[in-house]
């Protein structure tokens, strides 16, 4: 069957659709040894030969579905010009290539996929789809209500409003504060400038869910692979929360909780919420 040359090079796992535009415009891809520079063009991916950078595209590789719990000081790319350690480095033993769904910033660590499933991979990053990822922020000194009400309220940043979010209070320590901050947008590290638009000093940023994926207890530095499940459910309507080699629960948890060895120890302090309501979706 024929289709567009940028989605049969995206679902074998070389790239996202939109870099894989760029390998056509580029002139990077051959179809049966043509050069073909054209965004509209068809191949057959059963039939013809399609190459990148003169390697035969792998139609039907084993479909590769990880999450990695991303250490601090890693980068999310394939590769970097300063020759820092890649997410990919952490990958020992995985048969393929996988890319990185989305990105976390060098310095935050937690809840990261990857995949050689380009089609899996846009369907989660395209922005209707609306998937929500929650962070654990540790700040420096004390957080007030006002500031978790205007990051859940959407603060004006260089690039607009954000959408509304749940906030809320964690954990209180002796040097710092836990907050959970739950979005559904990707933008550039908008959880570290949300935070700094309303004073708060990251200390601490760490992925701990994404959509009903849980990062759950799996160790720093290491990586599992999803179930069936997990890959349908979160390409899908996600409707249970699923926790890291764990059957499936029922319900959300009443409230976010910190990674219990990362985190600091309980105070007896009571919890305060920026969100509507502990916990609550705002959207
Ligand atoms: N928000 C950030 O600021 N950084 C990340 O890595 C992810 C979300």
């Amino acid at each position: 069957m024929l289709e567009r040359l940028q989605k049969i090079i995206s679902a074998a796992g070389i790239t996202s659709r939109r870099a894989s535009e760029a390998l056509i415009l580029n002139g990077q891809v051959t179809v049966n040894g043509i050069v073909v520079t054209e965004l509209g063009s068809k191949a057959d991916p059963e039939k013809d030969t399609i190459s990148v950078d003169g390697k035969p595209l792998k139609i039907n590789a084993q479909r590769l579905y990880i999450l990695l719990n991303k250490p601090p000081g890693y980068i999310t790319a394939l590769k970097d010009s300063q020759d820092r350690p890649l997410v990919t480095d952490l990958l020992k033993d995985v048969p393929d290539r996988v890319y990185p769904v989305g990105r976390l910033d060098y310095n935050t660590e937690g809840l990261l996929l990857l995949t050689n499933d380009g089609d899996w991979a846009n369907r989660l990053m395209h922005p209707r789809h609306e998937i929500e990822k929650e962070y654990h922020v540790r700040v420096r000194g004390k957080v007030i209500d006002q500031q978790l009400k205007r990051m859940a309220e959407g603060i004006k940043l260089e690039d607009g409003m954000t959408a509304p979010a749940v906030v809320n209070l964690v954990k209180s320590g002796e040097q710092n504060d836990w907050i959970s901050v739950a979005i559904h947008e990707g933008r550039n590290r908008q959880v570290r400038r949300m935070c700094e638009a309303v004073s708060l000093s990251v200390v601490r940023l760490k992925r701990i869910r994404y959509g009903a994926l849980q990062l759950g207890t799996l160790r720093t530095g290491q990586f599992r692979y999803l179930s069936d499940a997990e890959v349908r459910e979160l390409s899908g309507e996600p409707a249970k929360i699923i926790s890291a080699g764990r059957p499936q629960r029922e319900e959300r948890p009443k409230s976010p909780r910190p990674d219990k060895s990362e985190a600091p120890k309980r105070s007896k302090k009571p919890e305060r919420s920026g969100g509507k309501s502990s916990g609550r979706r705002q959207q």
